[in-house]
């Protein structure tokens, strides 16, 4: 949500703006869907041309633009539109394209599962249960289309991730690279570039190693598995990019120790998380939070939550390594 929805100093306004809150995020869902961003180039067009090559209404599409350049998703020009840095970041050819990010936030299950928050609000659990009983990854490996929207954002929510990770941290040292629950291996596969002499792993869930199958090369070997169940790949390296935040302390200590048992001497393991914000203000970390609790159970952590689940799993912090993006790199090893 854009920060401006909560920092009006009109009390009125704050909560309009939040309760309503969700008309900005569907219109910007549903020009997300229509690849609205990807039919504008530098030059401004009107709302008419636009509706005209997408055949859609195009007095709807004027109104649906303007409430989302007000909020910083493309900029009004002399009564046409224009891109903002956030817009052109809609387009599918951005190299941190976020199209299939904002596209997965507007799946109906997404959806149903937030109209019964109330039941996180007095449970602790996840809503998700209550929608989706077998719970979201099972879900997933049953319905293909949301599943490929799911990869998709991953991957792309990964790419301005992966270019922070890689400015942050040096890999050339590592000779086999696990990425455990790497989607569809985005990460995993900018890592193997940065550290040409390392093999990697890919493991994750078959529906989603199936979704990579086009990644795999004499370097890069793809494992379908569960990390509850499976054996884990011995690796120097393993890659966590955003895996414990969607688990309660019980499971994510069960990873851990699963890469624990996994893992031989001298392994280092890089968990990428965004760190809960200390700040008041609104941050992505805080919604990110929510959206863990009421989809899967799990919770965005401090840096100390985190040092408590690698003392319970066999692995001590050894740094924290900051980076550009969004995530930080914290470097745990065995004890
Ligand atoms: C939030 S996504 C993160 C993907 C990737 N690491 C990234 O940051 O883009 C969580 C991943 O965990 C995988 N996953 C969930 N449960 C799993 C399990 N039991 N075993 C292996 N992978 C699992 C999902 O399929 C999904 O790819």
């Amino acid at each position: 949500m854009d920060a401006s929805l909560s920092t009006s100093s009109n009390p009125f306004d704050t909560l309009a703006q939040l309760a309503g809150g969700y008309c900005v995020a569907r219109c910007l869902h549903v020009v997300a869907g229509i690849g609205l961003a990807d039919h504008l180039e530098e030059t401004p067009r009107s709302a008419e041309e636009l509706a005209a090559e997408l055949q859609v209404h195009p007095e709807a599409l004027a109104r649906m633009m303007r409430l989302l350049a007000a909020h910083g998703v493309f900029e009004v020009h002399e009564g046409a539109f224009k891109h903002s840095a956030a817009s052109r970041l809609l387009r599918q050819d951005h190299p941190q394209s976020l199209k299939a990010f904002a596209k997965m936030f507007g799946l109906p299950v997404f959806w149903q599962i937030f109209e019964g928050l109330e039941h996180s609000l007095q449970t602790g659990r996840p809503a998700a249960e209550k929608v989706i009983p077998e719970g979201l990854w099972d879900y997933f490996g049953t319905h293909a289309e949301e599943n490929r929207i799911f990869n998709a954002a991953m991957t792309s929510k990964s790419f301005g991730q992966a270019a922070g990770v890689m400015a942050a941290y040096d890999f050339s040292g590592f000779e086999t690279i696990g990425d455990i629950g790497g989607g569809r291996g985005h990460l995993l596969a900018a890592v193997l570039q940065k550290a040409p002499n390392a093999k990697g792993i890919l493991f994750d869930l078959p529906n989603v190693v199936e979704d990579a199958s086009e990644l795999a090369s004499d370097r890069l070997e793809l494992q379908a598995g569960n990390f509850f169940k499976d054996p884990l790949p011995a690796c120097d390296g393993y890659l966590l990019m955003e895996i414990i935040h969607d688990w309660a302390d019980e499971e994510a200590v069960k990873i851990l120790k699963a890469i624990r048992q996994s893992a031989p001497e001298g392994a280092k393991l890089l968990v990428i998380e965004q760190l809960i914000s200390p700040d008041q203000g609104p941050h992505w970390s805080k919604m990110l939070d929510i959206h863990m609790l009421a989809l899967l159970g799990g919770r965005q952590r401090s840096l100390p939550e985190y040092q408590h689940l690698f003392e319970q799993s066999g692995f001590r912090l050894a740094r924290m390594v900051p980076t550009v993006a969004d995530v930080s790199i914290l470097e745990a090893v065995p004890v």
